[in-house]
């Protein structure tokens, strides 16, 4: 047994998230509602954004806003092969194609450099994904959207609350997907919101959100509503709840709070490994500002006689938690099998990928918790470091 048992993630939820579930369930109304649309209202002020479109998971959400840019059967979309699988599964939802880039090294964001080489006449949106929070190169990325033709879909379920160049995520792009499942920076157990300043695809993902039906329930049901309702699209069942929006409220209310709490936890963490040069930790490139969502500290696996796989299996008897985000899609049997992906395709998320892991970081982590990590980890790259005259014959440059 060891010493001390750190959990990957334990959700920064309590009484008044509690008091807040049993509100809408004394009100009688347990779907989408008053808390729902408050919720959109308030989650639009806070990123500042125009509208946010309230649904039920940030899969449904990148589903309505690929649909609603009008990606079609036979399209090509641009996407990160580091990322989770919903960004590109999204894409396949309409019959498109998800097209895979390579990353940058250091951001381990999506290479622009290399999204430029990927473009055909088929290309018809790109999604960045922020992942770990910070976010991609959007400059560049607008600018290749515009000369080339193509909607931009963020993926930004790592990014609440994150800013690029002082903007924040949520009102940088046309369209900006955000996730609420049960690990994320804000949770209501699942969920997601859209973002946009465009009225036009907002009321159509609002349509498409609840079975494409142009007036919701809440509407109907009220003391003063009308029973009557048309169908105009055959849309999906992609509503958020009422007991879900109530969480997200008091969530919300504590969103930079809770960033807080993550920043001061990178922070010490990155101190404590800048001392091992056989650990990598994170870039923050000096013109963004990220979530924290995730902390992804990197192994120098030439000064270590240990595999990542064999670090995270000694952090784990240890009692500390770790995953890994991501293994890159072309990796994964369906993305090879349908479609044509190989390993070796994409090197740099390769590379990245065999030598990252992502480590606890969450409000109400404790000090002891904090240091416990932070031990265990350094003792464990001093136990696997190679010796440095090794070190040196094997790599003169290192
Ligand atoms: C990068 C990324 N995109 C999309 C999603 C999908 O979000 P959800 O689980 O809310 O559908 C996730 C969730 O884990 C994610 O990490």
């Amino acid at each position: 047994m060891s010493e001390m048992q750190v959990q990957f993630h334990r959700a920064h939820v309590g009484e008044e998230e509690a008091q807040a579930v049993s509100e809408v369930i004394r009100s009688g109304w347990m779907t989408m509602g008053p808390k729902t649309f408050e919720f959109e209202k308030e989650f639009a002020e806070y990123v500042g954004a125009q509208h946010a479109i309230a649904v039920c998971t940030g899969t449904a959400a990148l589903h309505l806003s690929l649909e609603a840019a009008g990606i079609r059967a036979g399209d090509e979309v641009l996407l990160p092969t580091t990322t989770f699988t919903a960004t590109a599964e999204a894409v396949t939802y309409l019959g498109a194609r998800p097209v895979l880039v390579d990353i940058d090294p250091v951001s381990m964001n999506m290479s622009v450099e290399d999204a430029v080489k990927r473009i055909t006449t088929k290309t018809k949106a790109i999604i960045p994904v922020h992942l770990a929070g910070q976010p991609c190169d959007m400059d560049e990325i607008h600018e290749l959207a515009r000369v080339s033709g193509l909607r931009i879909v963020e993926d930004a379920a790592h990014a609440l609350p994150s800013e690029y160049r002082g903007r924040r995520v949520g009102q940088i792009s046309e369209f900006t997907c955000f996730s609420f499942y049960a690990t994320k920076t804000l949770t209501t157990g699942e969920g997601g919101m859209i973002t946009t300043d465009n009225a036009e695809v907002a009321d159509r993902m609002r349509l498409m959100r609840l079975h494409g039906i142009e007036r919701d329930a809440w509407k109907r049901y009220r003391g003063d509503g009308s029973w009557f309702y048309e169908v105009l699209e055959a849309g999906f069942k992609y509503n958020l709840t009422d007991f879900q929006s109530a969480i997200g409220l008091v969530q919300l209310a504590k969103c930079d709070v809770m960033r807080q709490a993550r920043e001061c936890i990178a922070g010490r963490y990155s101190a404590a490994f800048s001392s091992c040069d056989a650990l990598i930790i994170p870039t923050v490139l000096p013109d963004r500002k990220t979530s924290w969502h995730l902390y992804v500290v990197r192994l120098r696996l030439e000064r270590l006689n240990i595999d990542r796989n064999g670090f995270i299996r000694t952090l784990h008897r240890r009692g500390v938690g770790c995953s890994v985000h991501f293994i890159p899609l072309h990796l994964q049997p369906y993305y090879q099998r349908v479609h044509g992906y190989q390993p070796g395709a994409f090197p740099r998320a390769e590379k990245e990928y065999d030598s990252c892991l992502s480590l606890p970081i969450y409000p109400g982590m404790t000090e002891a918790e904090i240091n416990y990590v932070v031990r265990v980890v350094l003792e464990t790259a001093a136990e696997f470091r190679v010796a440095h005259a090794v070190v040196a014959h094997a790599n003169p440059s290192a």
